[in-house]
């Protein structure tokens, strides 16, 4: 891995939610069961993307690789790049469980990953970009850019706050959660909102269309979640 100028973030600190404990790795899947069809969602991701099984397609921020495997049984390689080690080991258990060898883990992240493979045709971040603060998803945009084939396709799907209402649609959300899993993912809401670095849709925005993206589609649901998918220029 290239060496980073002291000055750099550190995407490797685990910031809110600990993503290095064991114990958090293994709750994962079942808690996001709870509040996600993670199975349509990843089926409609590879859908809006149009791979076959020529395509290229790096995830950043793969967790426990829900999206990593459905893109290798439908892609030609899946890069699955996460900063924690324990994700990533448990990435390898699925794959090497489902008998799919086309999947690569990077321990690596939005900023520090380094793409030895041929140029992809699409890249796919879920829930985890709000991971870093604004400036560096700045940094990070260019960077994934340079990944991609010339025309290549960003998919981004994250918690994203639209301006108007903001704290109502907050507060809406983590009651509607918290009935669903309860005190724990009530904690885990707040615990986001309070110390990771979820930003307006407005700000995701010009951070794309400075990153030479041109933003396809949006679509933010009751303003708390939003999904992109935009094409290099
Ligand atoms: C909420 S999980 C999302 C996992 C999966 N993509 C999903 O949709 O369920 C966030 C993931 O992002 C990873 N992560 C945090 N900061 C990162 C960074 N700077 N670069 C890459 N991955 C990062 C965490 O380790 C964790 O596995």
């Amino acid at each position: 891995m290239k060496k980073s100028p002291p000055w750099q973030y550190d995407e490797f600190r685990q910031v809110g939610v600990d993503y290095e404990d064991p114990l958090e790795v293994e709750a994962y899947d079942e808690r996001h069961a709870q509040f996600r069809d993670v199975d349509a969602e990843c089926a409609r991701i590879l859908d809006t993307l149009g791979v076959t099984t020529q395509s290229v397609v790096i995830e950043l921020g793969t967790g426990t690789g829900a999206f990593a495997m459905h893109a290798a049984r439908r892609c030609g390689h899946v890069y699955a790049v996460d900063v924690s080690d324990r994700m990533l080991e448990a990435v390898r258990n699925k794959a090497n469980k489902a008998v799919l060898q086309n999947i690569t883990t990077c321990h690596a992240g939005f900023l520090t990953y380094e793409h030895a493979g041929p140029f992809a045709d699409a890249l796919v971040t879920s829930m985890a970009f709000h991971h870093l603060p604004d400036f560096w998803k700045g940094m990070a945009l260019a960077r994934m850019n340079g990944m991609l084939k010339p025309g290549g396709l960003l998919y981004i799907h994250d918690v994203l706050f639209a301006q108007a209402d903001a704290e109502a649609n907050i507060t809406r959300w983590i009651d509607t959660l918290g009935d669903i899993g309860g005190q724990q993912l009530r904690d885990e809401v707040a615990t986001h909102i309070r110390e990771e670095f979820s930003t307006f849709d407005w700000i995701m925005d010009g951070l794309l269309e400075r990153a030479d993206f041109s933003i396809l589609s949006k679509d933010m649901v009751e303003g708390v979640v939003g999904t992109y998918l935009c094409q290099k220029n």
